[in-house]
This record gives structure tokens, sequence and C-alpha cells, in this order.
């Protein structure tokens, strides 16, 4: 069995900088023409001029011959200002502002300690029309890990959707039946990416068998019942619903430890396995407008015109990957994956 679509887009994933920026690039350069770049390099991209730098290591780790296009973000802060949005608009290059919750995630420090302070940015976002991405957990410590998001959509979500009501956002990889009910209820200038890990897996994986570092991200796995209200959303043909890796590399011994990083890297398998997720769900026909339609749009950006074509093969990803000095263990290493992507529909 084959399955050819338009060549997908990844709307969320860290690249990271230096050697593991230049090993992770190629697996994403052959399955997808473009990928809305995570800012959360160390330090952050706070401006323009830091994008454009790090857009330029980009596109000089991509294999010969790639078209891939990366589509860079900014980092929100306290401190960003009205003047570097209308900048990044101009840009051309800069499509998007991610704002992290200061702590909720990894290299997340600098971001915003309280949404009020970024409200002038906030306003020049809406009037820019450039959108907003969300890292939608609290930080509030004293609330379960696994109830931030819902948490996050009534303390923060609700009140930003009221008093910007033209902003567009982005909930990044959303993960609860409740966050996948705001998106809806909240109508066309809200979408929202979902990651394969969310789609295949539920918080079980975390601990089969034993602790399983490699199945941790941010954020955490759920319920199954949240795990399913995903797939429906992403298998339901709403284009507020699109895909977004969130691949996050990190090597092996800072996640096999006694505090491990967060983060699941999926960029070697990027397409194949939303089409397993599809496949189980009953819906490959609909994976097109998911994966290489809906985020476009949203964007505001034309769709590829190529395509690629997966095939029904099973095979093995590797234990590991090279990372620089280090290694990079990949989402089911040395298990199997249904879908391959056909050699001569590479990017
Ligand atoms: C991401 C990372 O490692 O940069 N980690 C993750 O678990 N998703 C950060 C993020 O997107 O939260
Ligand atoms: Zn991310």
């Amino acid at each position: 069995m084959q399955l050819t679509i338009l060549r997908p887009d990844d709307w969320h994933l860290h690249l990271r900088d230096g050697q593991a920026l230049n090993a992770v690039v190629p697996h994403t350069a052959h399955r997808f023409g473009r990928a809305v770049v995570m800012p959360n390099l160390k330090p952050p991209v706070t401006t323009v001029e830091a994008a454009r730098l790090y857009r330029e290591r980009i596109l000089a780790a991509r294999p010969s011959g790639s078209h891939f296009e990366p589509l860079m973000t900014l980092y929100l802060t306290d401190a960003t200002n009205a003047a570097e949005i209308k900048r990044a608009k101009a840009s051309g290059f800069v499509h998007a502002v991610k704002y992290y919750p200061a702590g909720a995630t990894t290299n997340s420090d600098a971001g915003v300690t309280g949404l009020e302070r970024a409200y002038d940015a906030l306003a020049a976002l809406e009037e820019h029309d450039l959108p907003l991405l969300v890292h939608g957990e609290t930080t509030d410590p004293t609330v379960d890990i696994f109830d931030r998001e819902a948490v996050f959509i009534d303390r923060v979500m609700k009140p930003v959707c009221d008093r910007f009501p033209r902003l567009r956002i982005v909930f990044e990889h959303v993960t609860t039946r409740d966050a996948v009910d705001f998106v809806r209820s909240a109508g066309r200038r809200i979408g929202a990416t979902i990651t394969p890990q969310h789609l295949l897996l539920n918080r079980n994986a975390l601990f089969q068998g034993g602790i399983r570092p490699h199945n941790y991200c941010l954020p955490v796995l759920k319920r199954e019942l949240h795990r399913q209200a995903l797939v429906e959303a992403a298998i339901s043909g709403s284009p507020q619903f699109f895909l977004g890796t969130d691949s996050a590399p990190h090597a092996r011994h800072t996640k096999e430890t006694t505090c491990g990083c967060a983060g699941i890297y999926s960029a070697h398998a990027g397409i194949e396995l939303y089409a397993e997720a599809f496949e189980a769900a009953g819906a490959l026909d609909k994976l097109e407008g998911f994966a290489s339609m809906f985020g476009a749009d949203f964007y505001g950006l034309p769709r590829n015109t190529d395509s690629i074509t997966l095939i029904r093969e099973s095979w093995s990803p590797p234990a590991s990957y090279g990372f620089g000095d280090h290694e990079l263990v990949p989402f089911r290493a040395g298990e199997t994956i249904a879908w391959s992507l056909r050699d001569d529909t590479q990017g």
C-alpha cells in the first residue's frame, strides 16, 4: 500500500545549534518542506538579527540540493518591545513569536514571568497579524503536572483571547481533551499543533516495566481519554488542528540520568509516525489536510506543490544516531515503525 500526499510541513520543531543542528536537520529536510523553528536556544533567539543568523546556520546544515525552508520565530520575554515585533513582520523570515511561561520547560528561564508584562508586545502582534505560539502550561508548582494545561486555559488562554480579540494564536502541542474543546470553541483564529507521541501514547508509556526517560516530554503524556480526543481532533478535518512534531533532541546522557531532560526526538520519522496514527484511526484520507494544508493556511503561506510517497513497509530506527560528540536516542529506537518514506520522494 502507498500513500502520496503534498509535501508536509512541521509547524513546531526544535533544531538546537552547532553540531547538534548539523546532526538533526537532514531528518527534517528529507520529509518536510518547511518547519517552524523554536527559539529556545541558549541564549534564546530574542531579536530579528539573532533569528537571521540562526536561519543562516540552519540553511548551511541542509543536505546538498535540499530546498527545506526554516520558518523562524522570536522568543517572547518581559523585554520584547513593539518595535522588534514590527521588524519581525517586515523581515519576511520571522513568522511567529513564542511564549514560554518562565520555567515551564527546557530553556524557558528567560520566558515571560507574567503575561501582563508582555501586553504591549501582544498588541503589536495583533496589529501586525503575527501569530503568538503558546506553550500552554501553568508554572504554578501547586498544580498537579497532569492538570497544568487545563489550568492554563482558564488562567491565561481565555483572558488573553478576550483581551486581544484579533490576535491569532497557536496552542502548541495540545495534550488534553480540555485543550481540544477550547480550541474548537475559540474559532478559526486559534490553531493547535499535535505531536506524534501524544497521538500514539498515553501516560502508561512512561512507566512500562520501569521508568522510560525517552518517552518523557512536556507537556507530559496524558490519560487514554485525552489521547483519544487528540486523535479525534487530528482526523476531524478541522483546519484548526495541524502537524507539529515538537521533535526535541537531547543527548542520551542528559535523558538517562537522575533528573532527565524533557523532549522526544521524532524528526527521523516525522511523517511516518503520523501515518501510523491515522491508519490506526481508519483515517489515512485525512492525513494530507492535517500534515500538508491546514498549517500553511493558518500561517498565510502557500501550500507546498511537490509531494511525498509513504509506503506501508515497516523499518526499525537505530538504537541511536550521532549527535555531535554524543548520542541521540530516537523515538521507537530498536522497535518498528509501520510506514516508510519512498526514497525518490525525499527532499
Ligand atoms: C522541548 C525542548 O527540549 O526544547 N521539550 C519538550 O519536552 N517538548 C521544549 C518544549 O517544547 O516544551
Ligand atoms: Zn517544543
